[in-house]
C-alpha cells in the first residue's frame, strides 16, 4: 500500500529543504554501494523534518536508534548547537564507516558518539541521569516497543521521540500481515496512544512517522 500517492514523491521532495552535496554524495554511495539496502535510508524531506524539529526543539542531546549510513544522524547533527551532542546506536560497523566519513566531511563528527552494540544494552548502560531532548528510533522494528519503554523515562519533560515506518507500508491495518515486525509496530502504536506521559501524533510522512512529546 502506498502511503501517499507516488504521483506527489518528487513534489513532495522538491519542497523540502533541498539536500547540499554531502548528503546527496551519501545518498549517491548508499544507493551504488548497497543498492538493495537503500529504502533503509530515510529520504531528503524526511531528513529536512527531523532538522526541523531539531531546530523547533532547541534540542541539544539527541539520541538515534538505527544509524545505518549516517543519513539522519547527519542532518540532525547539523541542527544542534555547536555544544550539541548526539549518540548515535547501530550494530553495524561496515555501514556506520560510510557515516563517518561523511560525518567528517560535514564538519559534524565531533558532535555524535557512535556506540557500536545493540540499542538496547547502549541505552541501558547509560548513566540514570542521562536524559535526552529529542530521541529517533527508526532500527529493528522488533525492537520498538523496547525502545519505547527504555527511552520515555529518559526524555526530559517537552522532549519529542520520533519514530520511522510506524504505518509499515500500510501492513498494520491488514489483518493478513501478522509478521512479528508489523505486530511489535501495532503494539507500540496502541502503547504511545494509551501512554499518558506523552501526547503524539502519528503522520502519514513516507512510511508513516510518530511525534510523541513527553509531558
Ligand atoms: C532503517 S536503518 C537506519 C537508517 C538511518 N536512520 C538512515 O537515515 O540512514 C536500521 C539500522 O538499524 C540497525 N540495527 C538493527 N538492529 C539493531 C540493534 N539491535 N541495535 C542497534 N541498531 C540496530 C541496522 O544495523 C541498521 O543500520
Amino acid at each position: 500500500m502506498e502511503i501517499v500517492n507516488p504521483a506527489l514523491d518528487d513534489y513532495l521532495i522538491a519542497h523540502a529543504t533541498p539536500a547540499d552535496d554531502v548528503l546527496r554524495d551519501l545518498a549517491e554511495e548508499t544507493r551504488r554501494s548497497y543498492p538493495d539496502l537503500t529504502s533503509m535510508q530515510i529520504t531528503q524531506d524526511e531528513g529536512a523534518l527531523l532538522a526541523l524539529l531539531v531546530g523547533l526543539t532547541g534540542a541539544r542531546r539527541i539520541i538515534e536508534v538505527g544509524t545505518f549510513t549516517g543519513y539522519s544522524a547527519l542532518c540532525m547533527a547539523r541542527a544542534l548547537p555547536s555544544d550539541g551532542t548526539l549518540l548515535a546506536c547501530d550494530v553495524s560497523e561496515e555501514w556506520t564507516s560510510v557515516a563517518r566519513r561523511h560525518w567528517e566531511r560535514a564538519g559534524v563528527a565531533d558532535r555524535i558518539d557512535l556506540r557500536l552494540a545493540p540499542a538496547l544494552e547502549t541505552i541501558r548502560s547509560l548513566p540514570d541521569e542521562e536524559t535526552f531532548d529529542l530521541a529517533f528510533i527508526d532500527a529493528d522494528k522488533v525492537g520498538y516497543p523496547d525502545y519505547w519503554e527504555a527511552l520515555v523515562p529518559r526524555m526530559r519533560r517537552g522532549g519529542l521521540l520520533v519514530l520511522d515506518n510506524v504505518l509499515r507500508s500500510g501492513k498494520v491495518v491488514d489483518p493478513e500481515a501478522r509478521d512479528e515486525a508489523t505486530e511489535a509496530i501495532r503494539r507500540v502504536n496502541d502503547t504511545i496512544t494509551a501512554d499518558e506521559r506523552v501526547e503524539s501524533v502519528l503522520l502519514p510522512v513516507r512510511d508513516g512517522v510518530t511525534l510523541a512529546r513527553r509531558r
